[in-house]
Parts: C-alpha cells; sequence; structure tokens
C-alpha cells in the first residue's frame, strides 16, 4: 500500500492540502471558521459565490490561498454528520482522498465533532481512513509506461478523538486489506491466475497464522467430487480444493464456514459463451476471492472466532477431454446431476464444496458466494447482491449489515416450486432450472448440498466485477464481501 495514513491532535496544518469539511446549507464547522478568517474570509466568500451546498460528496478547492503556506483548502461537503452511517463515512474519506488526487505531498482531512449518536467521532475518523485506503487502490502491474505518478503520500485525520481513532483504525485496517487482496484477485487476468496459482496465493495467508490445505485431483478423485472435477476436466489447469483455517477461539467452538465459487475462467464450457464480453469471465472467481480477503481480514485483526475457507478452484474449458451437455455426474452427496448446461457449473462446484464443508467441520453456518447467474444482475442490478437462505436469522442479520457498511443485500425466494424445476427423469437432478428465476434454481440446487445445515447464498455476479466506479472503489473489482462478512462475525460470532 502506498499511502500512508496517519491521525493526529494538530487540528490546524500549515503545509500541504486541508480538507475542511462543511455540512447541509453549506455550514463550516468552527475550526473551519477559523481557517476561513486566516484567509481574510475567502472561503466563506466561496461558498456564497458557489452557491455551496454543503451536501455529502459536493466539494470546491481554493488553490494557493492567501496568507497561508497551504497548497490549497478543499470544502467538502458532509450533509448532515448526525445522520453519517459507516458507509457514509468512508466514503466521504474516499471522496477527500479524490479531491486531491493531483496534490502532492501531505494531504489532512480536519473532522470536527459530528454529534452523532450512532457513531463516534473516533469511529467516523477512523472509516474516513479506510475509506481513503480503499479508494487509493489501484491495479497497475501490468502497465510498463502511464502508471500513475505523485498525488498524495501521506493521509493524515485530524481529530481531537485521535487516540480511540488510531485504535479503531488498526482494526478497520485489516478489512480494507482484506478486500484489496480480494480486488488484487478479480483483476488479475486468468492466464496468471490459474487454480493452482491461486491456491500459492491462498497459501501467502499462512504467515498471518491460517492453516491452508491445497486438496489435488486425486485427492478430489477419492472424496469422490464428481460435480466439481466434471467441471474442470477439459482445463489444462488442474482443479484445487484450498481448505482455509483461523484458529481464533477455544478448539472445541464450532466454526463457521465460508465457500468460494473459484471458477478462474469461465468460457462456458462445451455450452460455450458468444464472444463479446467473454473477458470478464475472468473475475468468475469473485466468491472464492471475497473468502480468501475474508481469511485474510479475521487473521490479520486476530478475530476471535473459530472460521473456515473453503474454494472451488477450476477452470471451465472446451476440449476433446471436457464434459458434454447431458453428461451425468455423480457428487460427493452421493446424488447425480444431469449436466444439461456445462455454462452452469459454479453450482456443479459449489455442490461438492459445500457437501465437504459441512461433512468435514460441522459448521455453526455456512455462508457461500459466487458470481452465480446472469440473472441475479437482471433483477438487482450492480447495488445489491442476492442472497438466498434458509435461516432468517442469518438473513436478517446480513441484510442488517448490509445496509450499515454499503455492502447490500437483497433477499430473494426459495421454495418447493423452484425445487421442483431442477427434477429431471435421468438423475437425482439436473443443473439448470428453465426460463424463469434463474438465480431461485441455482439457489434451490445449492440447498440440495447444504445438509440442512443454516446457511446463506450470495450472488455476487452484480457486485464484485464489473463494478462501476465509487468514492472508494476505482477499478473493475470492488472486492465486495469481505467487509460484510467481517463484520458479520464481529458483530455476532466473536
Ligand atoms: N459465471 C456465470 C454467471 C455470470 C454471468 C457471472 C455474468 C457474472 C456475469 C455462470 O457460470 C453462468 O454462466 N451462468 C449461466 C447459467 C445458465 C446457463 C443457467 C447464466 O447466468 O447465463
Ligand atoms: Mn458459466
Ligand atoms: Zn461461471
Amino acid at each position: 500500500m502506498s499511502l500512508s495514513i496517519s491521525f493526529t491532535k494538530d487540528t490546524l496544518p500549515t503545509k500541504g492540502s486541508l480538507i475542511l469539511t462543511a455540512t447541509d446549507g453549506g455550514k463550516l464547522s468552527p475550526l473551519g471558521k477559523q481557517v476561513d478568517k486566516q484567509t481574510g474570509g475567502a472561503i466563506s466568500r466561496a461558498i456564497k459565490i458557489k452557491k455551496f451546498s454543503g451536501k455529502a460528496g459536493a466539494m470546491f478547492a481554493l488553490l494557493a490561498p492567501a496568507k497561508t503556506t497551504l497548497d490549497r483548502i478543499v470544502v467538502l461537503g458532509l450533509g448532515d454528520g448526525k445522520k453519517l452511517t459507516a458507509a457514509d463515512a468512508e466514503k466521504m474519506g474516499g471522496t477527500a482522498l479524490g479531491t486531491v488526487e493531483k496534490a502532492d505531498g501531505v494531504v489532512t482531512l480536519l473532522l470536527e465533532p459530528a454529534g452523532n449518536k450512532a457513531l463516534s467521532d473516533a469511529d467516523i475518523a477512523a472509516r474516513a481512513a479506510t475509506g481513503a485506503l480503499l479508494r487509493d487502490y489501484k491495479f497497475e502491474t501490468y502497465k510498463t509506461k502511464g502508471k500513475t505518478k505523485g498525488g498524495p503520500s501521506k493521509f493524515v485525520v485530524a481529530t481531537k478523538a485521535m487516540a480511540a481513532a488510531r485504535k479503531n483504525f488498526a482494526e478497520l485496517k485489516a478489512i480494507a486489506e482484506g478486500t484489496i487482496v480480494a480486488r488484487d484477485l478479480v483483476n488479475e487476468p486468468a492466464n496468471i491466475l490459474t487454480p493452482p496459482e491461486f491456491a500459492k496465493r491462498a497459501k501467502r495467508l499462512s504467515k498471518l497464522g491460517v492453516k491452508v490445505e491445497v486438496l489435488s485431483e486425486a485427492k478430489m478423485k477419492k472424496l469422490g467430487m464428481g460435480s466439481l472435477l466434471g467441471v474442470g476436466q477439459g482445463s489444462r489447469q488442474p482443479s484445487q480444493l484450498v481448505v482455509m483455517q483461523w484458529q481464533g477461539a477455544a478448539k472445541s467452538k464450532q466454526p463457521v464456514a465460508f465457500v468460494g465459487k473459484g471458477v478462474c475462467f469461465d468460457t462456458g464450457g462445451i455450452s460455450i459463451k458468444p464472444a463479446g464480453g467473454m473477458e470478464e469471465m475472468k473475475g468468475d472467481m469473485g466468491g472464492a476471492a471475497a473468502v480468501t480477503g475474508l481469511m485474510h481480514a479475521l487473521a490479520s485483526r486476530k478475530a476471535k472466532v473459530n472460521a473456515v475457507g473453503v474454494l472451488g478452484l477450476v477452470e471451465n474449458m472446451p476440449d476433446g477431454d471436457a464434459q458434454r451437455p447431458g453428461d451425468i455426474v455423480t457428487s460427493m452427496s452421493g446424488q447425480t446431476i444431469e449436466v444439461l448446461n456445462t455454462d452452469a457449473e459454479g453450482r456443479l462446484v459449489l455442490a461438492d464444496a459445500l457437501w465437504y464443508t459441512q461433512k468435514r467441520f460441522k459448521p455453526k453456518f455456512m455462508i457461500d458466494l459466487a458470481t452465480l447467474t446472469g440473472a441475479i444482475m437482471v433483477a438487482l442490478g450492480q447495488d445489491y447482491a442476492g442472497l438466498f437462505s434458509n435461516d432468517d436469522r442469518l438473513a436478517e442479520q446480513l441484510t442488517a449489515i448490509g445496509n450499515q457498511e454499503g455492502e447490500k443485500v437483497w433477499r430473494m425466494p426459495m421454495n418447493d416450486n423452484f425445487d421442483k424445476m431442477i427434477n429431471t427423469p435421468n438423475a437425482d437432478m439436473k443443473n439448470i432450472g428453465g426460463r424463469y428465476a434463474g438465480s431461485s434454481t441455482a439457489a434451490q440446487f445449492l440447498l440440495r448440498f447444504t445438509n440442512k445445515v443454516p446457511w446463506v447464498h450470495l450472488d455476487i455476479a452484480g457486485t464484485a466485477m464489473g463494478s462501476p466506479k465509487s468514492s472508494i472503489s476505482r477499478t473493475w473489482a470492488s472486492g465486495y464481501g469481505v467487509r460484510l462478512l467481517d463484520r458479520l462475525v464481529k458483530a455476532h460470532y466473536e
């Protein structure tokens, strides 16, 4: 990470760029007024001239302001400081950094008491710093020319609540870093991030105290994972199952489990996808990336929980050895599946990964993340992940946390009629439903491999990749899911 973050109590810097905040109606804070005085009232005049609203995200900058030694003063709208959520505070930090993209050197964000009931001033400051870190992330590994140069090197948050802010940030930083781990994985092209390479990167988590095992194809074959292996059988790359374990609580404590779809590239297989936009399918491992980022976050903040992360890593390719439409495979659960469309491969991978997870770990719950269906994007767009569950409490917890954290979920229906849609005369089930409710029939399929363990499926096809630029996310990959699940664990399972 190139941007260094720090906190200070010294609220009136004399060098670099200073970012002041204003609330609704363009009202400056007490210290803001002090700075305004120093400039001979230039800031308040600018607020008038610009009819500055002070609403969240609005901003203007004064360059080389007279009578100061500052490079610039930026006035950033906060909206109603009393109503900021954690997600708003992060956005504010990201926007703040964005306003000084071209500024060299030190940037100071000056925060004053917000009088917010839900968030302390320390929380707001720590969240703003987190937002700045996320905003700063770039994916420039493969650029030999034209890499970003210059820009802020130090982001200082000035707040009276410095000590507490520093402490809160130490924990939140783990989320930002985990999110960046996930983004890096999703942004990587598929010629680099093959299943073995992904497994190698997951192994890096052992430095943080995570136990990482990699199951080979031979091992998976012994376990009877015919469903997962069928997907990878047309690829030159061997499939891998990665099992990560973080033990942050007593050994006897039941773990929570996270399972990720890791299709490193999805051509569709023999049911091949159209050429246009196929490159996007390098991101079809977004679920596995989120689980890896989450385990990274949990371990680096030493979460007091036992957590398991399982990744089903495969490449879905057309080939002489590839599985054919109509093939019937036997999953580890013993249930047989007629593969009517080789492009509905994610559920085939998850079927064995979920079954393995519940069988080996007897977890308190399982949450899987998967870029599973195009249909979820049709239904929910890119702001909400689709949530499917057999457990109302988990669903409600995730919905509430998603709203607070800005990684939103929307619960989608499951029922017996959707379940019937995946029956087939030739085997226990088929891997596609029909024209309608494609995301729900996919979820029903997964449910058949959960063995009644409390379970949530998050369809993140719309949220993990092809992400629109936001104040805290500037690349194709958002890193969706890391924060949502880290905060779920923190709020309810530590
Ligand atoms: N990985 C895709 C889903 C996807 C589509 C993710 C677009 C991100 C963006 C998945 O494997 C897939 O191909 N699903 C099919 C299922 C269909 C064949 C039943 C789909 O959604 O079209
Ligand atoms: Mn597919
Ligand atoms: Zn896929």
